[in-house]
């Protein structure tokens, strides 16, 4: 008899071996810490504030776990206190934590769109963004990249009742800055709701550090935003900040939310002594957009081409030819200490494969000049 495991694995194989030869396998592999390479951007990971601050709640009772969901006996004063700083920092009524900025992605489109209504997303879109329209069942539509003309265009195509448009304000795998104002307007005047992922934002831009919608007049078009605590914050977990309502619909239907552990208390904690650090310490963030901006003029003197940003961002695409010449590229760089990983479909699309270097606040311009003379001598 065949048995369901010997057709999981013969298909399995077979799929393995065409990702292979392709070039796309993943492994896991172990890698050294790589300075050029993680998502810390304000490098505090190890900051004695943030660590003497969890050491001394938990010493005063900080529990490890939530130990349920939040309707039932997970809902901590430390969630909420820190959903209404936060809310009221962005310009927003509500705030609503989540494990990750993915389930926030899910929970709020979920909330917003179902089979009745479409949902267009910036062509670069986060796959988390792409799963929660994925999850909704609405119909999906694709805007090009930063591109509110082709935006508007889209919605002018018409179909489905509520309209919903998602982007990022700040490019994961690009580090390109999206046309907030311009994309707000076009949705207002279109009469659809705008969501703006802020997870490489967050702990970075405006003065209270909650990302670059901050900025932004809020009203009915901007209706939320999601923030991610695994990159600039130092932390895991992600927030949703958005209205009332949308949250009442949230607490009262998402699986995301329902169905699921409360985030760390610990996480979630560390988080917030991160952003705290974030708002009243800007030498860190200071020092960061320094290093982007040198780095950024040192690719270019040697001849990379770099999307347009209007402001520095940490996140350094590095466009090698190709996937082969990405491997490449990424294989020299190791031999001289020097540990990025090529960035393979689906994670950037076909014939866009990269190697990806962020700046992170704890280099010293002495690192960017040896990275930059490694990138020099390859
Ligand atoms: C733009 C963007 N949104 C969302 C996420 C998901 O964040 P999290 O790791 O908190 O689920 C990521 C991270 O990988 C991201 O880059």
């Amino acid at each position: 008899m065949t048995t369901s495991w010997d057709l999981w694995a013969s298909d399995w194989t077979a799929r393995a071996e065409d990702l292979q030869t392709r070039g796309l396998f993943r492994t896991l592999g172990r890698h050294p810490e790589s300075r050029f390479a993680h998502n810390d951007y304000l490098g505090l990971r190890r900051d004695p504030r943030v660590l003497d601050a969890v050491t001394k709640a938990l010493a005063n009772g900080l529990p490890l776990t939530s130990s349920g969901s939040r309707l039932l006996s997970g809902n901590l004063e430390l969630f909420q206190s820190f959903e209404s700083e936060f809310a009221q920092a962005a310009g927003f009524p509500t705030a609503l934590l989540f494990g990750s900025a993915s389930e926030a992605n899910r929970a709020v489109i979920c909330a917003l769109a179902d089979r009745h209504d479409v949902v267009l997303h910036d062509a670069l879109a986060h796959a988390s963004l792409i799963d929660g329209i994925l999850h909704s069942g609405a119909r999906r539509r694709k805007f090009a990249h930063n591109n509110p003309d082709d935006l508007r265009a889209q919605l002018r195509m018409g179909g489905g009742r509520i309209r919903v448009v998602l982007t990022e304000s700040v490019f994961s795998m690009d580090g390109d800055i999206a046309p907030l104002v311009d994309l707000h307007q076009v949705c207002k005047e279109e009469g659809a709701l705008l969501v703006v992922d802020e997870a490489h934002s967050v702990g970075l831009y405006a003065p209270n550090r909650t990302g670059w919608c901050e900025l932004l007049p809020k009203d009915s078009t901007l209706i939320a935003t999601t923030q991610g605590f695994g990159k600039g914050l130092a932390s895991s977990g992600g927030m949703l900040c958005t209205h009332p309502s949308v949250i009442s619909a949230i607490v009262n239907t998402s699986r995301a939310f329902i169905f699921t552990t409360a985030p760390s208390p610990l996480a979630i904690f560390a988080a917030r002594e991160a952003w705290k650090i974030a708002q009243a310490d800007h030498s860190r963030s200071n020092h960061l957009f320094e290093l982007c901006n040198t780095f950024e003029s040192g690719l270019k003197s040697l001849g990379w081409s770099l999307p347009v940003r209007k402001n520095a961002t940490p996140i350094f695409p590095l466009m090698c030819g190709g996937l082969d010449a990405s491997v490449q590229a990424s294989d020299k760089l190791a031999q001289k200490g020097i540990h990025l990983r090529p960035i393979r479909p689906p994670t950037v699309p076909a014939g866009t494969e990269r190697l990806r270097a962020t700046i992170t606040a704890d280099l010293q311009s002495a690192d960017l000049n040896e990275f930059l003379g490694v990138l020099r001598e390859i």
